[in-house]
């Protein structure tokens, strides 16, 4: 498969459990909502205000704290570029905790900054102490992640004020793209922190990863940059009327939540029956430790299971991630799991 095409290639049929998505799809309202679609909805360029209001509302934040970006992705290059390429800053540095999220790095380079990457701690417990070494006064982003992707670890609330206030030349962009599915959010302490951003994905808890719709949500001091350069027209119209759809399902959420925690410990058990090593997660995936994953990864494609390969992180080797959605899903993946180990055995 060629790897030029846009996008990341398709896994064929089977499970898609490697990129974290909700395994259920979305709300039945969304498609309702996407049906009563008019001619004149998709001719027009598309209006933001009800959106943005309904987020704020939803998030408990001033509307002016509010920029929906095109998924959380251009959510954190936009940050990058407002807040470094824009100001022309040739010897910035970005923060970046490890095992992280590939598009941190990316946008570092990007926008021609130094990515400080911090090793993890044995465990992956939150490396705080060396995130706090790594501040210099080049130092204008730290991406903080929480719950991590690919661990699933959290980083106590306290921690993250301890680093906001211990940089506050820098902008940190709190990533809470898992956040629905355990943990407690940032926001609540926004209001004391002008250099902070909160990101958060609809792609993830709400079923909307085709529709492309993110949030980030910060100061006027922290957003302003980010908004000067994010294109007045980021999101579609089809998108927002989802958007709008999702936040009115008010039982979607909890709902898939809780499948999300009872899959997560049929997994938990399931691997400590299989004698796999795992790690705990707050998110809706579990990172699992196979030994060599290559083989083991088509093992599972073959029982049509796709799950993420992890063992090319230098701070993940032999891992593997697989999301946990739906109990029949994650049923689905741990019998395709037991097989495969007893075909090693
Ligand atoms: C940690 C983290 N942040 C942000 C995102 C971006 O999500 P999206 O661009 O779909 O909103 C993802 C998606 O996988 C993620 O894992």
């Amino acid at each position: 498969m060629t790897t030029r095409l846009q996008g990341y290639p398709s896994p064929g049929d089977g499970l898609r459990l490697h990129l974290n998505e909700n395994t259920g799809g979305c709300s039945p309202r969304v498609l309702e909502a996407i049906r009563r679609v008019q001619p004149s909805d998709v001719s027009t360029y598309p209006q933001y205000r009800e959106a943005v209001t309904a987020c704020a509302r939803h998030f408990n934040v001033d509307p002016e704290w509010v920029l929906l970006t095109n998924g959380l992705d251009e959510g954190i290059l936009m940050a990058a570029i407002g807040h470094i390429a824009r100001r022309r800053l040739h010897d910035a540095e970005t923060i970046i905790p490890l095992p992280a999220f590939d598009p941190y790095p990316n946008a570092t380079e990007a926008v021609g900054a130094t990515a400080v990457k911090v090793r993890p701690e044995p465990g992956y417990r939150f490396q705080t102490e060396a995130v706090l070494q790594a501040i210099t006064p080049r130092t204008r982003m730290i991406f903080l992640n929480t719950p991590n992707n690919p661990t699933g670890q959290l980083i106590p609330i306290e921690d993250l004020i301890h680093i906001s206030t211990a940089a506050p030349h820098a902008v940190v962009l709190i990533d809470e793209a898992y956040i629905e599915f355990g943990g407690t959010t940032f926001l609540p302490e926004l209001a004391r922190f002008p250099n902070v951003l909160v990101g958060r994905t609809f792609s993830k808890a709400y079923g909307l990863a085709g529709m492309r719709v993110g949030i980030v949500i910060g100061q006027p001091q922290a957003l302003d940059p980010v908004r000067a350069v994010t294109l007045p027209f980021n999101i579609n119209g089809v998108a927002l009327t989802a958007l709008l759809a999702a936040l009115e399902d008010e039982d979607f959420l909890p709902r898939y939540a809780a499948q999300v925690a009872e899959s997560r410990e049929r997994l938990y058990v399931a691997c400590r029956r299989l004698g796999l090593e795992y790690w705990e997660s707050a998110a809706n995936f579990v990172m699992v430790r196979v030994g060599e994953t290559t083989p083991f990864i088509e093992a599972l494609a073959a029982r049509k299971v796709h799950v993420r390969d992890r063992s090319k992180d230098a701070t993940t080797p032999g891992c593997i991630r697989i999301t946990t959605g739906m109990l029949e899903h994650t049923d689905a993946a741990i019998e395709a799991l037991e097989s495969v180990m007893a075909g090693r055995s």
